[in-house]
């Protein structure tokens, strides 16, 4: 993929070329896989060790990392996403992860806060993009809040995981702030899934995939009681299989995980793998690199 600032977004009849920045294009109809934040990767690196799969020494080949996004990106158009691009600061390797931007719902959106210094910096990035794209910004107060890495709708229903990364004082403030009727708030458990959408992924109103492991058994069966669960074995959780970019019917998400393709397809959906290797040096996959921007409004 080269630098292309502009999007292609294909429905049956319509070919369009779009400036990322015009929310007000953005039209269900054409767009049906949603709209969503990207951050193509200029200064991604792993300089630093804030979960269990960074390691300085193993760092991302830049090549690679730049040709898998594109690869990711191109999925994503192909199946009719709206993409919009927040420029990618210098110094701040993790700041293509834009699921931990902020969590979105009609026109406000909760920004992030931050557990660990080394993001700390990407806030006022993000901040910025936000409100120059018209939503209005709030804010937790309570603890530390990872946006959609740790808070995930189904309908309108909000999934949370806490104690790795967010707090679940500062979830309660979120579901307060957005006007969430339900939430659901579960804590995690495995260091190695350390952000919900590591190990948890809502298809729908209805259906989630889960690795168990990284749950307690109060908390699987808390999500248990709330949505029914696909289980994704460890294998392919490891590979980050829960890390997808649900779009419709069709679902983007890591390479070599057939087991759990296979229980997608035989529910309906239809599986998009695609390398990610790069990205999970840092610990991060396909939904992790997106952050939903159309969310039901209240
Ligand atoms: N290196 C990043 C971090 O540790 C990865 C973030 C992954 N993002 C996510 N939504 N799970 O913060």
């Amino acid at each position: 993929m080269g630098g292309s600032e502009f999007t292609l977004g294909q429905s049956a009849s319509v070919n369009c070329y779009r400036r990322g920045m015009a929310p007000e294009g953005f039209s269900r109809a054409i767009f049906p896989g949603g709209r969503w934040l990207v951050c193509r990767p200029k200064d991604y690196d792993v300089r630093y060790v804030i979960n269990p799969w960074m390691n300085t020494s193993v760092v991302p080949e830049r090549e690679l990392a730049a040709s898998q996004w594109g690869n990711l990106h191109h999925h994503l158009i192909r199946l009719g996403a709206w993409l919009e691009y927040v420029e990618h600061a210098d110094g701040q390797p993790d700041m293509v992860f834009t699921a931990n931007a902020g969590l979105v719902r009609g026109k406000d959106v909760v920004l992030a806060r931050f557990r660990h210094r080394e993001r700390q910096g990407e806030e006022r990035h993000f901040r910025a993009w936000f409100e120059a794209n018209g939503f209005t910004v709030r804010e937790v107060t309570r603890g530390s809040f990872e946006g959609e890495g740790d808070a995930l709708f189904s309908g309108s229903r909000l999934f949370c995981g806490y104690g790795f990364r967010s707090d679940a004082a500062a979830h309660e403030e979120v579901a307060a702030l957005l006007g969430v009727s339900e939430l659901v708030a579960v804590e995690l458990k495995d260091p190695r899934f350390y952000h919900l959408d590591t190990c948890f992924c809502p298809l729908n109103d209805s259906l989630a995939l889960v690795y168990p492991g990284a749950f307690s058994q109060q908390g699987l069966d808390l999500l248990g009681r709330s949505i029914e669960l696909i289980r994704v074995p460890e294998r392919d959780a490891l590979h980050f299989v829960c890390n997808a970019v649900v779009l419709g019917r069709n679902v983007v998400l890591p390479a070599g995980c057939p087991d759990t393709y296979g229980m997608l397809q035989m529910r309906g959906f239809s599986p998009f793998p695609v390398a990610l290797s790069e990205f999970i040096k840092a610990g991060g996959a396909a939904k992790c690199l997106s952050l939903k921007l159309e969310q039901e409004a209240r």
